[in-house]
């Protein structure tokens, strides 16, 4: 089985570019961001606070996650409802990351996530992909570009969409999200020591995505 791990920070365009070429090449793609987002989505809706440990811990016997992942889309339903597009929201890519920091939240998705790899050609999404989920993956990217090329790109993608939303706030909030992520104790957003870089501060999709494209290929 062939697996590909995209890690990386937010807003540098992973999901929209492991789609496209998980689409391309036939293989299963798995965001396993969605599963974050799906449990923080749970403990606002609880009214929980996502940085409270104990509290999202209780919280989990009661999420029952259903991935479906499939090529270039994956759906996710919790406790039966299809949230897929819900988690996409500012507030709970905020909490995802809030809640990604508690131990038995990562211990919870761990065994699904490595699953996913064992029957099937994926390319999975993330964090911690290359570095802890599968630390064998046949090819690790790890995709970045600067703080403000990603709050660049957010920024105008919430315009587009007709969301009130100004550079400074995109940038904290990346900022943020990227400092959360990156110094947590369990499984850090960081670049796996076999994994090649790929920087996109400086070029558009389409030539991220030939980049990608090529990078990938060459080694699988
Ligand atoms: O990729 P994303 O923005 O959908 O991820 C949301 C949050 O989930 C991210 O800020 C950190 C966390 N996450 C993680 O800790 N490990 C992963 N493999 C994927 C996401």
């Amino acid at each position: 089985m062939i697996s590909i791990a995209i890690d990386g920070p937010s807003g540098a365009g992973k999901s929209s570019l492991a789609k496209r070429l998980a689409a391309e090449l036939g293989y299963v793609y798995v965001d396993t961001g969605a599963m974050y987002r799906s449990i923080g989505l749970y403990a606002l809706r609880q009214g929980t606070d996502p940085h409270d440990a104990a509290a999202v811990t209780a919280l989990l016997p009661e999420i029952r996650l259903d991935i479906r992942p499939g090529q270039g889309a994956q759906q996710i339903l919790l406790n039966g409802e299809d949230v897929t597009e819900a988690i996409r929201r500012e507030e709970v890519g905020m909490a995802a990351s809030a809640v990604s920091a508690v131990p038995a939240v990562r211990a919870y998705l761990l065994d699904t996530q490595r699953g996913f790899a064992k029957t099937q050609n994926i390319l999975m999404d993330g964090r911690d992909i290359g570095t802890v989920v599968l630390p064998d993956a046949t090819v690790k990217i790890y995709l970045t570009a600067s703080a403000g090329a990603r709050a660049q790109r957010r920024l105008k993608e919430l315009l587009d969409k007709g969301q009130a939303a100004d550079f400074d706030t995109v940038l904290r909030d990346i900022e943020q999200r990227d400092y959360q992520d990156t110094h947590r104790e369990v499984a850090p957003l960081k670049q796996a020591e076999d994994a090649v870089l790929l920087d996109t501060s400086d070029i558009d999709f389409e030539a991220s995505y030939a980049l990608l494209k090529k990078t990938v290929l060459e080694r699988v």
